[in-house]
C-alpha cells in the first residue's frame, strides 16, 4: 500500500457571493504519496489556490473527504483545522509574507509561538538551525529589507520547516524572482525534500520550475485533466 500524505475525494468548492455563485472545484480527486515533489499547474482562474488552500488546511471543501497524513479533515472545526494546519503543514506564497520589521530570526521563530513547551533558547536554536539549512545563517540578524528577494524567500522556507511539516506548499514561490534567484529557491526546496522527505506541492506558471518536479498535475475548471510523471 502507498502512503498517502494527501487523499482527496470528489472536492467541490463553490464561494457564495450574494446570490451568485463561483464553482472553483468541480469535484476533484487527487492523491500524493509521501515524499513526492508535485507541480500543479493550470490557467488563470482554473482553482489552484482554491485547492492550495484546501489541502493547506487554510479552508474548508463544501463537500468532499479530505485526509491529510491519514486525518480526515473535511469536517473539522476552526480550532481543529488550525491545529492540524500548524502541526502538518508548511506555507510559501509568491510575496514571501514576511514581517518587515522584524529580524529573519523572529520571523522564522513566529510559528514556534503558538506552540506551547519550548523555551526561548530552544526556539532560538531551531531557528537558527532552520536558517542555516536554507543557507542563511550569517543573516539572522538582517531585515527583510536588508535581503535580496531570493534571500527573503529563503526566510520564508526557513519559517514553513520550523515544525517540521510533512507537507510544504508553495504558491508560485518564484514568481517574484529572476531566473537566477528563482533556481537557488528550487534547489533549497528540493534539497529539503532530500534530506528530510517532506513532501513538495508546488503551484506554478514556469515549465522550467515545473520541469524540476517529478509528477505535473494540469488543474482545468476546478478538476484534474492531466496528471504525468
Ligand atoms: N474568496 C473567494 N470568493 C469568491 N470567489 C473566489 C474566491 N477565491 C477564488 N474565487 C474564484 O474561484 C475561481 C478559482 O480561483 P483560484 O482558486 O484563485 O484560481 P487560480 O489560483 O487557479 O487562479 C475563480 O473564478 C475565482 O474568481
Ligand atoms: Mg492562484
Amino acid at each position: 500500500m502507498t502512503d498517502l500524505v494527501v487523499e482527496a475525494k470528489d472536492l467541490r468548492k463553490i464561494y457564495v457571493m450574494g446570490d451568485m455563485e463561483v464553482h472553483a472545484l468541480r469535484g476533484l480527486n487527487i492523491e500524493i504519496a509521501r515524499g513526492e515533489v508535485i507541480s500543479i499547474m493550470g490557467p488563470s482562474g482554473s482553482g489552484k489556490s482554491t485547492l492550495m488552500n484546501t489541502l493547506g488546511c487554510l479552508d474548508r471543501p463544501t463537500s468532499g473527504e479530505y485526509y491529510l497524513d491519514g486525518e480526515e479533515v473535511a469536517n473539522l472545526t476552526d480550532d481543529q483545522l488550525a491545529d492540524i494546519r500548524n502541526r502538518k503543514v508548511g506555507f510559501v506564497f509568491q510575496s514571501f509574507n514576511l514581517l518587515p520589521r522584524a529580524t529573519a530570526l523572529a520571523n522564522v521563530e513566529l510559528p514556534l509561538r503558538y506552540k506551547g513547551g519550548i523555551t526561548p533558547k530552544q526556539r532560538r536554536e531551531m531557528a537558527e538551525n532552520a536558517l542555516e539549512s536554507v543557507g542563511l545563517g550569517d543573516r539572522i540578524k538582517h531585515r527583510p529589507n536588508e535581503l535580496s528577494g531570493g534571500q527573503q524567500q529563503r526566510v520564508a522556507i526557513a519559517r514553513s520547516l520550523i515544525n517540521d511539516p510533512s507537507i510544504i506548499m508553495a504558491d508560485e514561490p518564484t514568481g517574484n524572482l529572476d531566473t537566477k534567484s528563482g533556481d537557488e529557491i528550487m534547489e533549497v526546496l528540493l534539497k529539503l525534500n532530500q534530506d528530510k522527505g517532506t513532501t513538495l506541492i508546488i503551484v506554478t506558471h514556469d515549465p522550467e520550475v515545473a520541469a524540476h518536479t517529478d509528477r505535473i498535475v494540469m488543474i482545468r475548471d476546478g478538476v484534474v485533466v492531466e496528471d504525468k510523471k
